[in-house]
């Protein structure tokens, strides 16, 4: 039987999104984005696409190779829109998943990264991979570490280069490789997502149009004890980050992990507080 993306819209109940995850290892969420949010948030991405090098320089060639230079990338959303720092970074579809996804495994998460990647005509198909990749030195079988979402900010379609995804290789052994066949296409609106746990094998399709810039927003968020992708206080920093509301300056990796009531411990002080606190009293 051919492998298909199931889909729910924004007001789905919980529980049937999370059984879509649960079961495939990844969803797609239509509506995610309300109409004035998005454009919000693409206004705020416009100026700084603009300026964005499709050749930039990455960490490392390898890096490179795997974004390939067709692809532009925005990072630090949450420096660079309030629109990303407040209604997107802190839906909360994304954070009650999050909630019943990444919490057993934590005290509180954080964001991992949120990126714009606008990926252009010739851009060729990703390697496929597993976000959690990331983290290969956490010995597996492992709690589930990273929650991601592919938002598309305009649509996606095959031809463009939607995210191609593998339902249900979140249980596959790490050597399994997925055939043409098991793979799916995230075809869909602006404003919708693909939403996958960090174990399920994806990557960006090839954009074979002639002219169709494929804008997405990649976010994820990974438990609270785990070193980000991004080093997201140093992206968006004190400066900034002390007028955005709290739970965004909590998933900005200000505030400690505290694992006291699991008879665990602290991690993230500074002078040995929570520096939500000493933002919070003008001390950072
Ligand atoms: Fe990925």
């Amino acid at each position: 039987m051919a492998p298909e993306l199931r889909r729910f819209h924004k007001t789905d109940p919980l529980p049937e999104l999370l059984k879509g995850i649960e079961e495939d290892g990844a969803i797609a969420i239509d509506g995610l984005l309300d109409v004035d949010v998005l454009a919000r948030l693409n206004s705020d991405v416009d100026a700084h696409l603009e300026a964005a090098d499709p050749a930039m320089r990455h960490l490392n060639p390898v890096i490179e190779g795997f974004f390939g230079d067709r692809t532009r990338h925005v990072a630090a959303m949450a420096s660079k829109s309030r629109c990303f720092a407040e209604a997107v970074m802190c839906h909360p579809t994304l954070l009650e998943i999050c909630d019943e996804i990444l919490l057993p495994a934590c005290a509180n998460y954080v964001l991992n990264l949120g990126h714009v990647i606008d990926r252009g005509p010739g851009a060729v198909a990703q390697l496929v991979h597993r976000d959690e990749g990331v983290w290969i030195h956490v010995p597996r079988p492992a709690p589930t570490l990273q929650l991601a979402c592919m938002l598309a900010l305009g649509e996606f379609t095959q031809e463009n280069g939607a995210t191609r995804l593998v339902p249900g290789s979140h249980r596959w052994p790490v050597e399994r490789q997925p055939e043409d066949e098991e793979f799916v296409d995230a075809a869909m609106p602006a404003g919708s997502a693909v939403v996958y746990l960090g174990s399920t094998l994806h990557g960006a399709g090839t954009n074979s149009t002639e002219e169709v810039w494929r804008r997405g927003m990649h976010l994820s968020y990974v438990v609270g004890w785990l070193r980000t992708e991004e080093n997201n206080v140093l992206a968006t920093p004190p400066a900034i980050a002390r007028s955005l509301p709290e739970r965004a300056q909590a998933l900005l990796g200000y505030a400690v992990h505290d694992a006291i009531e699991d008879m665990g411990g602290y991690a993230g002080m500074v002078e040995m507080r929570d520096p939500l606190a000493l933002l919070r009293e003008g001390k950072l």
